[in-house]
Order: C-alpha cells, then sequence, then structure tokens
C-alpha cells in the first residue's frame, strides 16, 4: 500500500475510519477487559455507572478533544506540538511520553503473558489450582527484591511481542499502525460479542450480572469511589499521555475531529461495558458452579481476574478450550494495538526531535524500551514491580499531567478560545464554551482532589505492604524517572525543525499564536 503522505510530507491515516478505528485501538485495551470489570464491582457496582459517566462528559470526552486539538492544529508529536502552541510547555509533553514509556515496559509483560496463557488454553495446561501455576509454575514470583532470575515462559513470547511491535512501528502509520488496526480492532469486537453471548448462557449468569449491576447507593458518598472513575477513564481513553496527540497530528488537515472523537469515547465505553458484563456472567457461572455467591468469590480484578479466575471458570466451562483460546487471543489483539499506540507516540516523538527517519527512530526506542522490558519483567519479580510501577504511574504521574495540561492551556498561555475555534472550524459537531469550563475548571479541581488523597494514602500507608525501599525504588523512583527523563530530553537542543517553517491551519488571526511562534 502506498503511503498517505499530506501537502505538508507528513504521514497521514488514509481516511477518517483509519483514524477512528486505530485511536478505538489504543483506546481499547487490557484496561477495558481486566481493569474496568473489577473496579465497576468493588466500587458500587451499578451506581459506580453514575461517577463513571460524571467522569466521561466532565474529563474524558474534554481532555480527549483537547487532545486532537492540540495535535490536530500544531501537526506535531507531543513536545514539538506544545512547543509550537507555547515554547515553554515543550517539557510537559516529554514528560507524557516519558511516562507512556514506562507504561510500555510493563503493558508488554502482561500481552506476552496473554501469548502464553493463548497456547496454554488449547490443552488447558494451568491444571486445576491455577493461583499456583500463574504465580508459583508460570511466574515464579518471589520475594520484593531485585532478581536477575530469567524466567524463559515469560521472556520468550516477551521478546517476540517487542519484536512484533518494532515490526509494526517500524512499517509506518499507513501500512502499519492503520492496517493492524483495520484488521485487529473488527476481530477483536467479533471475538469479544461471541464471548459474551456464550457467557450468557451459561448457567448462573443473571446472579453475576446482578451482582455487578446491583447499586449500592452509598458509594456514591465516597471520595475514593470518584477517583477510581476518573483515573479508569483516563488510562481507558489513552488520554493525557501525548499518545492522542500523536495520533491526531497524522489526521488529514480537514478533519472532523470532534465527532471522531465522540464515536471513539462511545466505542471504547460500550466496549468496556460488555467486558463487564461478559466477566461478570462467567463469574455468575463459576459462583453458581460452586454453590457459592459472586461475593463470596475471590481474585475479581488485575491481573488475578484474567490469569487465575478466568482459567479456573474455563476449566469448568462445557466448550472451555475455545472459550479461553478465544479470550487470550481478545486480550492479545487489544493489548496489541493498545502498545503500539504508545510505541509509535515514543518513536515519533524521537525521530521529530533527533531528526531520525522514521524506520531508525522506530528500531531505536523499540529496541531500548523492550531491553528493558525483557531485563525488568521477565525475572521473578516482575508481577509485583509490574504491580507498583503501574500504581504510580496510573495514579500519580497522569493525574499530574492532565492538570499540568489543562492549567497550561487554560490559564497559563491562554489558548483554549483558540483550540476551540479550531475544533469547530474543521468539525460538525461544535464544542461550546462548556468545553472550556470543564478543562478550565471541573477537571483541575476533581483531579487535584483526588492527587492530594492519592498521595496522601500512599505517603501515610505505602502500598500493598511492601518495604519502604522497595516503593521508594518502583514507586517514586518511576515519577523521578519521568521528570528527569522530561527534563534531559527537553534540554538537547531541537535539529532547526522546530524553527521550520510551519503555519496552522486553518488562519484564526490569533496574535498570541502568530508571536509565539517568532
Ligand atoms: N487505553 C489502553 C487500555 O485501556 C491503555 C493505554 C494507556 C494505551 C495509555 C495508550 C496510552 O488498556
Amino acid at each position: 500500500m502506498a503511503k498517505n503522505v499530506g501537502a505538508d510530507g507528513r504521514e497521514t491515516w488514509s481516511s477518517s475510519t483509519g483514524f477512528i478505528l486505530a485511536a478505538v485501538g489504543s483506546a481499547v485495551g487490557l484496561g477495558n477487559i481486566w481493569r474496568f470489570p473489577g473496579v465497576a464491582y468493588d466500587s458500587g457496582g451499578g451506581a459506580f455507572l453514575i461517577p463513571y459517566l460524571c467522569a466521561l462528559l466532565t474529563a474524558g470526552i474534554p481532555i480527549l478533544f483537547l487532545d486532537y486539538a492540540i495535535g490536530h492544529r500544531y501537526r506535531a508529536t507531543a513536545p514539538l506540538a506544545y512547543r509550537r502552541m507555547a515554547k515553554k510547555t515543550e517539557a510537559l509533553g516529554w514528560f507524557q511520553i516519558v511516562l507512556s514509556f514506562v507504561i510500555a515496559v510493563y503493558y508488554a509483560a502482561v500481552i506476552a503473558w496473554a501469548c502464553s496463557y493463548f497456547v496454554y488454553a488449547f490443552d488447558l495446561r494451568w491444571g486445576q489450582d491455577t493461583l499456583n501455576f500463574f504465580v508459583g509454575e508460570y511466574l515464579q514470583v518471589g520475594d520484593p527484591e531485585i532478581s536477575t532470575t530469567i524466567v524463559p515462559a515469560v521472556a520468550i513470547p516477551l521478546v517476540l511481542v517487542w519484536i512484533a511491535v518494532l515490526v509494526v512501528i517500524a512499517l509506518g502509520v499507513t501500512n502499519g499502525v492503520q492496517r493492524i488496526n483495520v484488521i485487529f480492532i473488527p476481530l477483536l469486537f467479533i471475538a469479544f460479542i461471541g464471548l459474551v453471548l456464550r457467557a450468557l448462557t451459561l448457567p448462573g449468569a443473571a446472579e453475576g450480572l446482578n451482582a455487578l449491576f446491583t447499586p449500592d447507593w452509598s458509594a456514591l458518598a465516597d471520595l475514593s469511589v470518584w477517583i477510581a472513575a476518573y483515573s479508569q477513564i483516563f488510562f481507558s481513553l489513552s488520554i493525557a499521555f501525548g499518545i492522542m496527540v500523536t495520533y491526531a497530528s497524522f489526521q488529514k488537515r480537514k478533519a472532523n475531529m470532534t465527532s471522531s472523537g465522540l464515536v471513539v469515547a462511545f466505542a471504547n465505553s460500550s466496549f468496556e461495558i460488555l467486558a463487564g458484563i461478559g466477566v461478570f456472567a462467567t463469574l455468575g457461572f463459576m459462583a453458581h458452579q460452586a454453590s457459592t455467591s459472586v461475593g463470596e468469590l475471590e481474585g475479581l480484578t488485575g491481573p488475578i481476574l484474567s490469569f487465575v479466575t478466568f482459567p479456573a471458570v474455563i476449566n469448568e466451562m462445557p466448550g472451555g478450550t475455545i472459550f479461553g483460546v478465544v479470550f487470550f487471543a481478545s486480550l492479545i489483539m487489544a493489548g496489541f494495538t493498545s502498545i503500539i499506540s504508545i510505541l509509535l507516540g515514543v518513536a515519533a516523538s524521537v525521530s521529530e526531535k533527533f531528526g531520525l527517519s522514521s524506520t531508525m527512530s522506530a528500531i531505536l526506542v523499540s529496541v531500548i524500551c523492550g531491553t528493558i522490558s525483557v531485563t525488568l519483567f521477565s525475572t521473578t519479580s516482575g508481577l509485583l514491580a509490574l504491580d507498583t510501577v503501574d500504581q504510580w504511574a496510573n495514579n500519580i504521574g497522569i493525574v499530574v499531567s492532565a492538570i499540568a495540561m489543562a492549567i497550561l492551556v487554560v490559564w497559563v498561555y491562554r489558548r483554549s478560545e483558540l483550540l476551540r475555534s479550531h475544533l469547530n472550524a474543521v468539525s460538525t459537531f461544535k464544542v461550546g464554551r462548556w468545553w472550556i469550563a470543564m478543562i478550565g475548571i471541573v477537571a483541575p479541581v476533581f483531579l487535584s482532589i483526588m492527587l492530594i488523597d492519592k498521595l496522601r494514602s500512599l505517603i501515610m500507608d505505602g502500598y500493598e505492604d511492601l518495604p519502604q525501599w522497595y516503593l521508594g525504588l518502583f514507586g517514586w523512583g518511576t515519577i523521578a524517572f519521568v521528570l528527569v527523563g522530561a527534563a534531559i530530553l527537553t534540554m538537547i537542543p531541537w535539529n532547526g525543525r522546530d524553527k521550520a517553517d510551519f503555519t496552522p491551519w486553518p488562519p484564526l488571526g490569533d496574535r498570541a499564536e502568530e508571536e509565539a511562534r517568532r
């Protein structure tokens, strides 16, 4: 397939459908399948849908539009797009890119586990004691320490995942990333609908759905439930990571941005709720088999849900093998389309800053990120490290990024009116002043309350009884790594590209924007 290139020489998606599928591919990921169902269940069940919808409407969609507006107007990856908007904000772009880099390092490990389990599903190799199999035999989890013992069963698929990522990114936007999404996303939706239909016909499914959807209204008074809803939306929509800025920058100049954004946001949430229904119908079956209630079951979230509880259910289910194979294949497809969005964001940023060809930077970034990933996460200490890094990156890193973005754009550099005009100039769904109120006031206020509460709990209570030195290294160390990485990358001089002739389109006659470019 020929590359699609815009008038300015920048590669583009070949159509809005290509862009939408890629953006859905980034959004729909492990977060939807393994994170949402458990979070919803723990946070008030049916009642969780209220904070979830509030988070979607007050922060999710508005910040998605903000990412799109910046990427589309300034046609560059996060660091350069921010720089073109207002020079000093380049550092925020790098903060987001380094944060995504960190996420890719561990996200790949989970995809690698899914690859192994995909193979194991054919002969239900996990046996009856699925917990022992996962932490013991498969991951060989040890104490919180830094181990150098490589577990080949994890390392091999992990290396393969990184090779696949490298190939797709090196093939470029149209031939690599778009093509994979055009194939995987429809396939994923079909596979998942099949799984959900099967789950709904299992005995006990209705009880599972009752357990998920029975509202516990008192949960609405609990701040942590609201926090859970906001973090879920950020991670799930891939916003404030610089990734959607990058994706939007590859969109054609004339492109309906806000309407695409609504499609992406609703597709992502629908998939999330579908996953909730599928997972809980299956858990209802499990409870039914064990003659107990869903409330009594354990391991309803995170890695344990997908890699311990699900294999146990698959053992019991008539036709379990097929269900297992399709389930782990879905996890791989969902995860893979998300990780390539992250790597594309990182590789394209590096290519712009250092003037490397896109193939060269794809190789460089995938090799570095892959090496760190394999070194850290295919050892016996992988699971714990993963959980700790995730906790800090998602509850602190991304929230800081979103607050900084809102404050810089709306209050410090006052570009929100300009960006709103940009969105309205190219899109059919017009955004009103409400958008500025959301990104300028509602979202940052909510997010700041969340952040303070989370910082307080991590500082006062630590995390999962892990030793302080460990939290310092993998938790706070992650944040320090992102800050230092962002500072260094910002300080390295540009090789002239930042100065290259660039005129935002369409012209909106904004004097501050003109001056910022001089
Ligand atoms: N949105 C993806 C998911 O739900 C994860 C992701 C996070 C992708 C950040 C890109 C950037 O799993």
